[in-house]
């Protein structure tokens, strides 16, 4: 798909992948639109004129998506892109076995897939219909992770992640009839506040170590990897990892 013009909708784009993304996709004249939680971002990128149109949406609230996506086809007709980027972690074990045992809680384990996976089938329910209403032929892109194979630490995180990984396989091969291409990146660890906050610097140093490239991705190289899936139109029901070599 050719980016200019194209209406283009990214989830959690006020920071890290997806703002870089959202940065790269204005650089080649699309209209971006971002959804996200964070107040402070959406309102540094508005006082910035950063030429995006930005909505607060909690994507994990059907209500919230429903309410946004209306102004949003109000304001711009026709969606072309939806980028399900949005996502977070907190690393917990199953069972901490130092001193007594604790079990892993339920309602974080909720929470994570929540945020990392229900999300992406409430926003992708509604813009396919919205594409097929339209008859616009657009393109899905869900971004995974390399933890989608099974991270220590990260049950609802991995599940999640493998779980967008069916959802992009059983969408291409449903949406495919109405022309709409599906497909996921997968990115390896990435210099972003989700690896800042969740890891302490041995753990990003060991990290670093295991893979091959011996250092993280950088945000802008991530993006790349979604800008080519949106371009490349024989792209379709294939997750591309990105990762630097590494295999958890
Ligand atoms: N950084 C990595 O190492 C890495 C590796 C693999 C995959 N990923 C994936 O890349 C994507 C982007 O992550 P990132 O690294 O840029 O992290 P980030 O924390 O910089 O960005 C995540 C964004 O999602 C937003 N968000 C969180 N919950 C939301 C909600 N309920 N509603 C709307 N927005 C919400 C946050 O406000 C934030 O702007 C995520 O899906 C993440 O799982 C990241």
């Amino acid at each position: 798909m050719e980016i200019s013009n194209k209406n283009i909708i990214i989830t959690g784009g006020a920071n890290g992948i997806g703002l870089e993304t959202a940065k790269a996709l204005r650089l080649q004249q699309a209209n971006v639109i971002i959804l996200d939680i964070d107040e402070q971002s959406l309102e540094k990128l508005k006082n910035e004129n950063s030429e995006f149109s930005c909505y607060k949406c909690d994507i994990t609230d059907p209500e919230d998506i429903s309410k946004t996506l209306k102004k949003i086809i109000q304001a711009h007709n026709q969606i072309d892109v939806l980028i399900n980027n949005a996502g977070a972690v907190k690393d917990s074990p199953l069972i901490k076995i130092f001193g007594q045992i604790e079990k892993h809680d339920i309602d974080l384990f909720e929470r994570i897939i929540k945020i990392n996976l229900f999300s992406v089938f409430l926003m992708t329910r509604e813009i396919a219909a919205h594409m097929f209403e339209k008859r616009i032929k657009g393109v899905i892109v869900n971004v995974s992770s390399v933890a989608s194979h099974g991270n220590p630490g990260q049950s609802a995180y991995s599940a999640a992640k493998a779980g967008i990984n069916a959802l992009t396989y059983t969408w291409a091969n449903e949406l495919n009839y109405l022309g709409i291409r599906v497909a996921a990146i997968a990115p390896g660890f990435t210099e972003t506040n989700i690896v800042k906050s969740n890891m302490n610097e041995k753990l990003q140093a060991d990290i670093k170590k295991k893979t091959p490239l011996k250092r993280m991705a950088e945000p802008s190289e991530i993006a790349d990897g979604i800008l080519f899936i949106i371009k490349n139109d024989f792209f379709h029901g294939k997750i591309l990892p990105l990762d630097g070599g590494l295999v958890i």
